[in-house]
């Protein structure tokens, strides 16, 4: 078995973070606060249209995630579902090659191409219809 760290296979891919869907953040932030966790700074990622604000779990992030505006995916989601949990991220060593690797399987994604994600990360989402119902995301530090 490899242990390639960019292997989509392999046993060792961290959970970098766990993303959920909030209507507001300061309320969400209670059963956070409540278990001894802080937040990091609150960041907005444009592109996604999301306000971020981030606790430190371990090696893994909680990312709570509110709409920046009524037409990002988080807003959408929300009306349809309301608050709870959207998606987990693990991460990527060398994002470029796990997709190529993960499409060349036949990986179903949102979109292929990496966007910019919290904290300067690179990141891309796989499909939910792929992920058996679970929106997976992979994220790079660069
Ligand atoms: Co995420």
């Amino acid at each position: 078995m490899s242990s390639s760290p960019s292997d989509p296979f392999s046993t060792g891919r961290p959970i970098d973070h766990v993303g959920v869907a909030v209507d507001d953040l300061d309320a969400a932030s209670a059963p956070y606060r409540a278990l001894g966790l802080a937040p990091l700074a609150d960041e907005v990622v444009e592109g996604q249209g999301v306000h971020v604000r981030a606790f430190q779990a371990g090696d893994s992030l909680i990312e709570l995630l509110a709409a920046a505006r009524p037409d990002s995916p988080i807003a959408r989601f929300l009306e349809r579902r309301g608050p709870g949990l959207h998606h987990v991220a693990f991460r990527s060593q060398d994002l470029d090659t796990d997709i190529a690797a993960l499409q060349a399987a036949g990986a179903r994604f949102v979109d292929p191409t990496p966007r910019p994600g919290r904290a300067g990360t690179r990141a891309v989402f796989l499909h939910p219809s792929w992920g058996e119902g679970v929106l997976i995301e992979l994220v790079e530090h660069v």
